[in-house]
């Protein structure tokens, strides 16, 4: 039911834009672990089972009602990262991916309103693809290390530097920085757009080890930038090789955020939808995803006869996205991304390249 403007719900709405405030607030539902909650999430727990315990469900589950029912209420769709925990990636999520296929189907949302369950940029990526859309998202403090690495004011120094040279830009970067730049790539186009650009040079940017990796696959030299993801550089070689010790058979795959020495070891390198595909396609009898930990859960509901080695690093600006937190944001239709009209043009544009290329 969806309820106007009251007194008690004006100070906490006071952020929301005029657009916001004519949708109106939503009476919070009950959150009670009940026969009807278990019947409406009995098809969500088979595909999680075995990785959410049955004594955590009581907890999921009418969030995971909610937050499905309001969503048919507010007219909205949730974008949810590989990377999201396996309640909110099998639970509430409608479109699922990397970075690359969410912001492709970002273009293609007919809802009014995007929960963006993933970091900062993604929601930025988002709102860049959907200027008339609202876009929420439900903790803005979840950040990314690459992203904080470099500013605008940073590249419009090294493009004074390196004048003529055109910039790449990962989208792991905040709209400021692609407003500075050329085209955007991802983790799974990386190599292609450098090459479509047809230079012999060019300046990328911000990580310096997806752009190490895109210098073994292609003959382009690249200027680097020492940006760098928090929990891909906490790998090290030395510690694949002991798992490949314990086991010669274990398979090792990498995300290219991964240091040098790391993806030497790999039998595999790509981004996270190319690691999905391939656990998928290939089916190793034990595999060791050398990315973000709860990206293997998920994926293993997907392939039970495949056996994951889980080093365990938890990217902690994804894991700021919560159930509660997304029930609140569709309930109060915070945090509202949005975007200097200075920058969002040019912003939009290196994305935009980036998206038609891949066409
Ligand atoms: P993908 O584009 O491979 O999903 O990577 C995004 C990311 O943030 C990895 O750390
Ligand atoms: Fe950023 Fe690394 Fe987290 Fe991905 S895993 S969002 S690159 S900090």
């Amino acid at each position: 039911m969806v309820t106007m403007q009251t007194a008690e719900s004006s100070s906490k709405s006071a952020g929301l834009s005029p657009r916001l405030h004519a949708l109106g607030r939503i009476e919070r539902p009950s959150l009670l672990w009940t026969p009807e909650v278990e019947r409406a999430t009995a098809s969500i727990y088979e595909r999680v089972r075995d990785v959410i315990p049955p004594v955590e469900w009581p907890f999921h589950a009418p969030y995971i009602k909610a937050i499905n029912e309001l969503k048919r209420e507010r007219n909205a769709v949730i974008l949810a990262h590989n990377y999201q925990t396996p309640e909110i990636f099998h639970g509430v999520a409608d479109i699922v991916g990397d970075s690359l296929q969410l912001a492709r189907k970002a273009t293609e949302v007919e809802a009014d309103i995007i929960v963006q369950c993933g970091v900062h940029f993604m929601a930025e990526t988002s709102k860049l693809l959907n200027p008339e859309k609202t876009i929420l998202i439900p903790d803005s403090r979840a950040g990314c290390s690459l992203a904080a690495s470099i500013t605008g004011a940073d590249v419009r120094l090294l493009k004074q530097r390196y004048p003529g040279v055109p910039v790449v830009t990962y989208v792991n970067s905040s709209a400021d920085v692609k407003a500075e730049t050329d085209v955007c790539c991802t983790s799974s186009n990386a190599v292609q757009i450098v090459e479509s650009l047809g230079v012999d040079r060019v300046i990328f940017l911000p990580d310096e080890y997806l752009g190490k990796y895109v210098a073994t696959q292609t003959k382009v030299k690249l200027i680097l930038w020492k940006g760098h993801c928090e929990v891909h550089e906490r790998f090290t070689g030395e510690e694949l090789r002991a798992y490949r010790e314990a086991d010669p058979t274990v398979q090792i795959i990498a995300h290219p955020e991964c240091p040098p020495d790391v993806l030497a070891e790999a039998d595999f390198t790509g981004s996270t939808a190319h690691m999905i595909d391939w656990v998928k396609t290939r089916k190793p009898a034990r595999v060791v995803m050398v990315t973000e930990c709860s990206m293997a859960s998920n994926v293993s509901a997907e392939v039970p006869d495949v056996e994951f080695v889980k080093p365990c690093n938890l990217c902690p600006h994804m894991k700021r996205i919560t159930l509660p937190k997304i029930l609140d944001s569709l309930l109060n239709l915070t945090e509202e991304v949005t975007i200097d009209p200075a920058i969002a043009g040019r912003a939009r544009a290196s994305v935009e390249r980036m998206i038609a290329l891949g066409r």
